[in-house]
């Protein structure tokens, strides 16, 4: 394993990203010179997953604010509001775009009330939105840790969509850390992954990363999970999230859901891994967890290419949520929470 893509990194000149929508056939980074072009970036899926969102939140506030023109620390704050504002609204599954926005807000509070200045302010925020960074890596780390210690040598794992190192700050990724700590626990790990339909994140980036990794991956359609379920082809699901609620209820991306009644039905372990950056214990249940709806172009067509008749109604669903019931188990950077989920995730904030 080279253990080496990092999707999102601070620059001098701005935040530099790793263009997701051209992978698998092209590597390509942009320099990204404004906070309107960092939230352009996570709205046009430039960065997406979870925790990577909320990193370049972070980023994004943090360059806004190196760009404010002003000496005035309230005119600052009015502008970090206004920024917040925007990057915002740019998606709104992943709570860990608002748990950065949250965090970068209070750090900014903490330094108004000790008396800094503006230009203090300013590196304070890089300093802080860098921080958020350099943990999520860390949390990654310790997902690994705790998720590969639960799977078997010998083991094939299914997942779906993208919750790798391009997910979230890099390295390690979620579920695909939980797959990256059993093969750094020497164990042998083969891969099955979903093509996800219909953004394509695991044809497109899961089987990417995975290869760069040597780690062997076998890339199927969505539709084909079940039948090789049945057929004992698979002995462990392992998922990201973008959402979990304090009961448990897992939002991830569309379909998850679908493989999670599978996985039950073929008595089939199904492990959700995720920081604690990514559970909301403000959102009681999964019917609290707002869906992202997306462009219909992303049903009809494949890049440019037209699959379904012109003006067919369409649904496009970004997100489902996965109920409690379903879920064996959580792994975030404190360890493997189990049912009942109420008491187990409170129990983790509070270690
Ligand atoms: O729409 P996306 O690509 O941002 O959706 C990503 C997912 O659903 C991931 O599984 C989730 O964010 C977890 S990433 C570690």
């Amino acid at each position: 394993m080279k253990l080496n893509i990092i999707p999102v990194k601070w620059a001098d000149e701005g935040v530099q990203m790793l263009d997701q929508r051209l992978l698998p056939t092209e590597e390509k980074w942009l320099l990204l010179k404004t906070y309107n072009d960092v939230a352009k970036g996570i709205k046009d899926m430039v960065v997406r997953g979870a925790p990577a969102i909320g990193v370049s939140a972070a980023y994004g506030i943090a360059l806004g604010a190196k760009n404010f023109v002003g000496t005035a620390v309230a005119d600052l704050e009015d502008e970090i509001d206004y920024i917040c504002d925007v990057i915002a609204a740019t998606r709104p599954t992943a709570v860990n775009l608002f748990w950065a926005i949250d965090r970068m807000k209070r750090t900014f509070q903490k330094a108004k009330a000790e008396g800094k200045s503006v230009s203090e302010i300013k590196q304070i925020l890089v300093d802080d939105a860098k921080a958020i960074h350099d943990e999520d890596i860390e949390s990654q780390r310790l997902i690994a840790k705790f998720g590969g210690e639960l799977i078997d040598d010998n083991s094939t794992v299914l997942t779906h969509c993208n919750a790798g190192a391009l997910a979230t700050g890099g390295v390690w990724g979620t579920a695909l850390g939980v797959i990256r700590g059993a093969v750094d626990q020497g164990k042998h790990i083969t891969v099955i992954a979903d093509e996800t339909r219909p953004y394509l994140q695991g044809a497109r980036l899961t089987a990417w990363e995975l290869m760069e990794d040597d780690i062997p991956v076998t890339l199927i359609t969505d539709n084909m999970s079940g039948h090789i379920m049945k057929k004992g082809g698979v002995h462990a699901v392992v998922v990201g999230s973008d959402r979990i609620a304090a009961n448990g209820d897992v939002a991830n991306k569309i379909g998850t859901y679908m493989v999670a009644v599978l996985a039950k039905r073929h008595g089939i372990p199904f492990y959700v891994a995720a920081p604690l950056s990514t559970v909301d214990l403000n959102c009681p249940t999964g019917d609290d967890i707002p869906i992202e709806e997306r462009d219909r172009a992303e049903v009809t067509h494949v890049k440019d290419n037209q699959l379904a008749p012109e003006g067919v109604g369409v649904s496009n669903y970004a997100f489902d949520v996965t109920p409690n019931d379903l879920v064996t188990a959580i792994i975030t950077e404190k360890g493997v929470a189990r049912a009942p989920y109420l008491e187990s995730l409170k129990a983790q904030f509070e270690d």
